[in-house]
């Protein structure tokens, strides 16, 4: 059992990923998206998942829910194991079309994504939508249950008037309605867990400290985790247990958030905090982090962070071997050789 797994932070797992490897097969070359990490969320906890735009974190959430497109896409290695009343289920083993992952989406794990549009089709009402999943997931007897349940679900993630409301087209809500509908949609079968998926990328502040509140509301009324995926790592250090941090496929660091936030370890972590403003730091030391992420098909041979960190130590981090990931601090993990 890897270190992780023995961590007091990870107490009573619900979702544990294991060395998972998703890569996509190109005629240009083999995207190694999401290349060895290991992550695990706890019942009724929320993990953050941050890091820039291309690292992954969409491809880890989109392997849990087997919704790879295949090809080019397959989940090469590792385990994700779904722990479900007492029996523990490896979803990279279900076949992607089988009725046991159509059961886990929607009915185990609930799942919003950063465009709501994506969710809802243009041509029935939020209410037919939404009644729908619940229909499919034989959580009504019938319509007229299933449309009850939606107007209280649209209450629960406060639209006004949903009694109205339930009978809208997509187009006809403002974009945080939509996204509450949208959450009103994942959580509607009760999932244990939640994936957020940059939920608030497209929303204004306001609206969005309104959506991670209302995140926050369901999660103290439902007990369900939440795995809050953001490249913005102020808006996931408000709300998360404990956070990881990506980089081009790989985990280089992982901890409770108040580790993350006091003593961030990785390179990477404390370049993404110059880069954000902080209530406690002032606003005209903003330092962004030079470079881009590299394409994911000219990889580092050595740390994956090498070629825009500001400690790279040459004949080390240059060395074409994985970089080993070390407990700095109980619970506190590090891929990084600073620490080694
Ligand atoms: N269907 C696909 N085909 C090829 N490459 C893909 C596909 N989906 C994602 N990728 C690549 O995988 C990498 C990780 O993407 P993603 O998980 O979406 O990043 P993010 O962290 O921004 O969510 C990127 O380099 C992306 O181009
Ligand atoms: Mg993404």
């Amino acid at each position: 059992m890897p270190q992780d797994q023995l961590t007091p932070m990870t107490s009573e797992p619900i979702l544990e990923i294991r060395d998972l490897k998703t890569h996509f097969m190109l005629d240009t070359g083999t995207v190694r998206a999401v290349d060895g990490i290991d992550l695990t969320i706890s019942r009724g906890k929320t993990l953050g998942v941050i890091g820039e735009s291309g690292c992954g974190k969409s491809v880890t959430a989109h392997s849990i829910l087997r919704l790879i497109p295949s090809p080019p896409g397959q989940i090469v290695n590792g385990q994700i194991l779904l722990h479900r009343q007492g029996e523990v289920i490896d979803i990279t083993r279900l076949q992607p079309k089988e009725a046991a992952i159509r059961q886990i989406r929607g009915a185990d794990i609930g799942m919003i994504f950063q465009e709501p549009m994506t969710s809802f089709g243009p041509l029935h009402t939020i209410g037919d939508q939404i009644g729908e999943t619940i229909l499919t997931h034989q959580q009504a007897e019938s319509a007229q249950s299933a449309r009850e349940q939606v107007i209280e679900l649209l209450r629960q993630v406060g639209i006004p008037n949903p009694e109205q409301r339930v009978d809208a087209y997509p187009h006809e809500f403002s974009g945080g309605m939509r996204q509450r509908a949208m959450i009103a949609m994942a959580i509607s079968c009760s999932p244990m867990l939640l994936i957020a998926d940059e939920p608030t990328t497209s929303l204004d502040v306001t609206i969005e400290a309104q959506i991670l509140d209302l995140l926050v509301d369901l999660q103290e009324q439902t007990g369900m985790a939440i795995m809050l995926i953001s490249h913005n790592l102020a808006v996931v250090s408000e709300m998360a247990d404990n956070i990881a941090v990506m980089y081009l496929g790989k985990r280089v660091e992982l901890g409770s958030t108040d580790a993350i936030f006091d003593n961030p370890l990785h390179p990477y972590t404390q370049g993404l905090w110059r880069s954000i403003p902080r209530v406690d730091g002032p606003l005209d030391k903003l330092i962004p982090i030079p470079g881009a992420v590299p394409s994911p098909r000219d990889r580092p041979t050595g740390c994956v962070f090498a070629s825009r960190c500001d400690r790279f130590i040459e004949g080390t981090c240059d060395e074409p071997r994985p970089v080993p990931t070390l407990e700095v601090e109980p619970g506190h993990f590090v891929a990084c050789y600073l620490y080694d």
